[in-house]
């Protein structure tokens, strides 16, 4: 038995930062209509899985989890799919997994308690369709971090890349509004969380009536308390002065830019219609650099797609080395079923093996880096925030303005604290630290970007 009127709830979230920010909205709807929500499936009465398609192998991970997770079902218990693989799948989820009762896809969470409860009764309920205005303004969230939040500003994507299924899972691009963004920020920084990361497939599209992300940058970053900004993950084309002046302006607006590369290859980025080249590409980090100092620009790059070939892959190495990228997220082109790159030609298909080759060759290309870079910044004094415990061991988990992992030995009370750190060790791609002074939280007007402490 427990103490909640209608049950306990278990979501387990796969996929991008949006992905994360809908089941906090999820679990928020649930926990309004009555439902407690717990750590660990077993026995939950409500199990749902919020899932991810971007890729085959992700699709693949999930179906074996729900095949796993049937262990933890009792003869009451429900298990559900939400997300960007309930929305491309549907009903034919339902034939996949015979103990999944409830599909619903990125549009339908107003509906979860409804739908939860048919499910709960012995139907089958299903959610697929898109809403165009949908933004959930009137759901308040379970947040799981509170030392930064996740605020989702736009939904859907327009652009169409060849490759990818995110329009499909979740359609044409949508912004909310700006000063819908900007209570909800002031909600956040009033109960003491310090950084928010603005989230949407092409963030710096963002759009409201007269307001561009510009604008939002602005509002944002004034809202009282909010001593860090970020944002994920903007479109290299919709960089325009306006949006690079506001980063450099604003103080909160952290020096960090996750710009999806994909290709360092024109021909290639023309296949996959990013609507950029490679020379287009050097140019936008060029003009970010120029306004905005210390800025560590971290990517995503796909290898193997239809085509590519091996001085493609080449001009791909060599535009990582050029950029210097400080981290980069890196996959081998996975096909997926309605997209314009599984009808280019089959001859153009990148053999598996050559695939992973290269994968391999460009992930030491970016780590080998990455490493030199780091070891420049031994010695250093650096602003961090700390997160949270690090998965294993006794250290605390911090970041840098600039999006670097630094450990440090502290206490449970450092956690949501600003401190400045010396830089003393790096693996290559992390580093430890060693506290040099210990600040609380400052109000924003007295925050100093690039913040050297004085010494101790
Ligand atoms: N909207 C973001 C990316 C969202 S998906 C953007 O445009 O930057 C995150 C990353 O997954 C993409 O940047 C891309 O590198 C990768 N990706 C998307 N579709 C893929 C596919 N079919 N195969 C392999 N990687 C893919
Ligand atoms: Fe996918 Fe391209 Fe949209 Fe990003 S911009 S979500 S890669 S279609
Ligand atoms: Fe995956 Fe959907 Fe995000 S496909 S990457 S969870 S938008």
């Amino acid at each position: 038995m427990t103490s909640s009127r209608k049950g306990t709830v278990y979501i387990e979230t796969y996929g991008c930062q949006m992905n994360a920010s809908d089941s906090e909205l999820m679990l928020g709807k649930l926990r309004a209509d009555g439902y407690e929500s717990v750590t660990t499936p077993d026995r939950a009465d409500v199990i749902l899985l919020n899932t991810c398609a971007i890729r085959d192998h992700a699709e693949q991970r999930v179906l074996g989890r729900l095949g796993e997770l049937k262990a933890s079902m009792s003869a009451t218990s429900i298990m559900g799919v939400t997300g960007c693989m309930a929305q491309r799948l549907g009903p034919k989820l339902l034939a996949r997994a015979r103990h999944v009762s409830l599909v619903i896809g990125p549009d339908g969470y107003r509906a979860l308690p409804a739908l939860v409860e048919r499910a709960r009764a012995g139907e089958k309920a299903t959610h697929t369709t898109f809403d165009f205005e949908e933004h959930y303004e009137d759901v308040a969230p379970v947040r799981a971090d509170r030392v930064k939040a996740w605020i989702p500003v736009q939904r859907g994507c327009d652009y169409k890349c060849t490759y990818c299924i995110v329009p499909t899972t979740r359609g044409p691009e949508r912004s909310r509004r700006l000063d819908d963004v900007v209570r909800e920020v002031a909600g956040v920084a009033a109960s003491g969380t310090t950084e928010v990361v603005l989230l949407g497939q092409t963030v710096n599209s963002y759009r409201d009536g007269g307001h561009d992300f510009a604008d939002l940058l602005r509002a944002v970053g004034a809202v009282d308390g909010i001593r860090r900004l970020r944002f994920t993950s903007p479109h290299p084309n919709d960089f325009s002065d306006r949006v690079i002046a506001a980063m450099a302006d604003v103080p909160a607006v952290c020096e960090h830019v996750h710009l999806p590369m994909q290709s360092g290859s024109s021909r290639v980025l023309k296949r996959m219609l990013r609507r950029y080249t490679r020379e287009d590409y050097m140019a936008c980090v060029e003009r970010l650099r120029s306004r905005i100092s210390g800025l560590s620009i971290t990517t995503d790059i796909i290898v193997g797609f239809p085509g590519e070939d091996d001085q493609d892959f080449e001009d791909t190495l060599s535009a990582v080395r050029e950029v210097g990228f400080d981290d980069a997220f890196t996959f081998r082109f996975s096909a997926r079923e309605g997209t314009p790159a599984t009808r280019l030609p089959v001859e153009l298909t990148v053999p598996e093996e050559i695939a992973t080759a290269r994968l391999e060759r460009l992930i030491a290309t970016v780590r080998s880096g990455a490493r030199e870079r780091n070891a420049t910044l031994l010695g250093r004094r650096c602003e961090v925030l700390v997160e949270k415990w690090a998965r294993r061991g006794e250290l605390l988990q911090c970041r840098t303005r600039d999006f670097r992992t630094v450990l440090i030995p502290g206490a449970d009370s450092l956690v949501g604290r600003y401190l400045t750190v010396e830089l003393t060790g790096t693996t290559g791609s992390t580093f430890t630290g060693t506290i040099v002074t210990e600040r609380t939280p400052l109000p924003m007007a007295v925050r100093s970007i690039g913040d050297a402490a004085p010494a101790a």
